[in-house]
């Protein structure tokens, strides 16, 4: 990647879920090897992929002669094979922030003392020197990232990363958009809920006025050139600007909601704005947050179920209150129901809980939605496109 620094990690082709986050395309953990006058190997990956990642270190040095291994963040993704990595380097200094005490001790069987970074503390390593710049809650306690001065080189660690598995390495060569893409879901589903943090530490780095030629995330490809461009969508997405886009996030049980769903879309769609329908029992929920992220509005439509909504829009609900989306949002309800109905007055509550706008009343349909109520749902649509003009 630079001179003496190479990418040393492992390529999960396989893996459909990284705790509990859907990763359709797989994921890579990136491990990274610099070689000076000092060795260091900075993070590690899931055990399952250990003996892929110390082949690729043996290609480069003997494990051994490895001086330090500096541990980012202590998820079992990125030093699940620390055990394996301590065998094979007797001699490695463990370089992590303070809060990854507590984390490292807790995960593994660590057989030596941990040599503690703070903020602006630097490690020489020869001819170049190592910046430690503490990142708590970006997504851990214990999340750090390293910065390697002389060739600008941020490793960000989880930060600015991606799950996408690829036999390319580097952002452009698989193309920006599907990256972005990728990240922006990323960022909606481990980073969202700290987005006051993130806007913190973008500004605590700019101060430091340091140039960033090349970030080195944790997953997925790196960006080599123009790293501002996810350093901006970080910024972006952070500081809860929303596109001219609706997300319908809805259940149904013999298709009722799901005719309103169409209305409601067609109303939207019709005025202008952009819209993705998501039936929740079958959809990717990082989709559905990514969506919710992007959008300025939030419908969420759902049978009446026991008096009450659907247990899957309960379930996306309570995902989406607790990854707190940031900026002014404006959300509405809707639900079909049979005799009692219920489903709506839940899901109202919920929305004005998460400090969204709530525009009511949204449509409620007795059984099958007739003629003026499938009207009603799309001059709600419509009602609501106007608000965003
Ligand atoms: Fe990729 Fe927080 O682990």
């Amino acid at each position: 990647m630079a001179e003496g620094v190479y990418w040393v990690g492992a390529i999960d082709w396989n893996l459909r879920y990284c705790g509990s986050y859907q990763t359709p395309l797989g994921t890579t953990y990136n491990a990274y090897l610099i070689v000076d006058k000092k060795t260091v190997l900075i993070d590690g990956v899931k055990h399952t992929h250990s003996l892929e990642m110390i082949k690729r270190v043996k290609e480069i040095v003997d494990p051994k002669d490895i001086n330090y291994l500096i541990v980012n963040h202590a998820e079992p993704d990125h030093a699940g094979n620390i055990e394996d990595v301590l065998k094979l380097a007797p001699k490695a200094e463990i370089i992590c922030s303070k809060r990854a005490e507590d984390s490292l001790t807790g995960y593994y069987k660590i057989d030596r003392p941990l040599k503690i970074a703070k903020t602006g503390d630097t490690l020489n390593i020869g001819d170049r020197n190592l910046v430690f710049i503490e990142a708590q809650m970006l997504h851990w306690p214990d999340n750090m990232m390293t910065y390697l001065k002389e060739n600008h080189i941020l490793f960000s660690n989880d930060p600015f990363g991606q799950h996408i598995a690829s036999s390319e390495r580097f952002v452009d060569d698989l193309g920006e958009q599907i990256v972005m893409d990728h990240a922006a879901r990323y960022y909606a589903q481990i980073v969202l809920p700290y987005s006051q943090l993130v806007l913190k530490k973008l500004e605590e780095v700019k101060n430091l006025k340091v140039p960033i030629d090349m970030i080195c995330p944790a997953h997925g490809l790196i960006w080599n050139k123009k790293p501002e461009r996810i350093i901006n969508a970080y910024a972006k997405w952070a500081s809860g600007e929303a596109e001219n886009r609706a997300v319908i996030i809805f259940d149904t049980m013999w298709g009722s909601t799901d005719m309103m769903a169409r209305e409601i879309s067609r109303g939207l769609m019709d005025n202008g704005v952009q819209t993705t329908m998501y039936p929740v029992r079958f959809s990717d929920w990082g989709l559905i947050i990514r969506d919710v992220m992007l959008s300025k509005i939030i419908l969420i439509g759902s049978a009446t179920l026991n008096m009450t909504m659907m247990p899957a829009i309960r379930g996306i609900l309570e995902f989406i209150k607790g990854l707190r989306p940031p900026g002014k949002k404006i959300a509405a309800a809707f639900e079909s129901y049979g005799w009692g109905g219920g489903a709506y007055k839940n899901i109202i509550p919920v929305l004005q809980e998460m400090k969204f706008e709530v525009v009511e009343p949204g449509p409620r349909s007795k059984w099958v939605p007739q003629e003026e109520k499938l009207k009603e749902c799309y001059q709600f649509g419509k009602q609501l496109a106007q608000k965003i003009k």
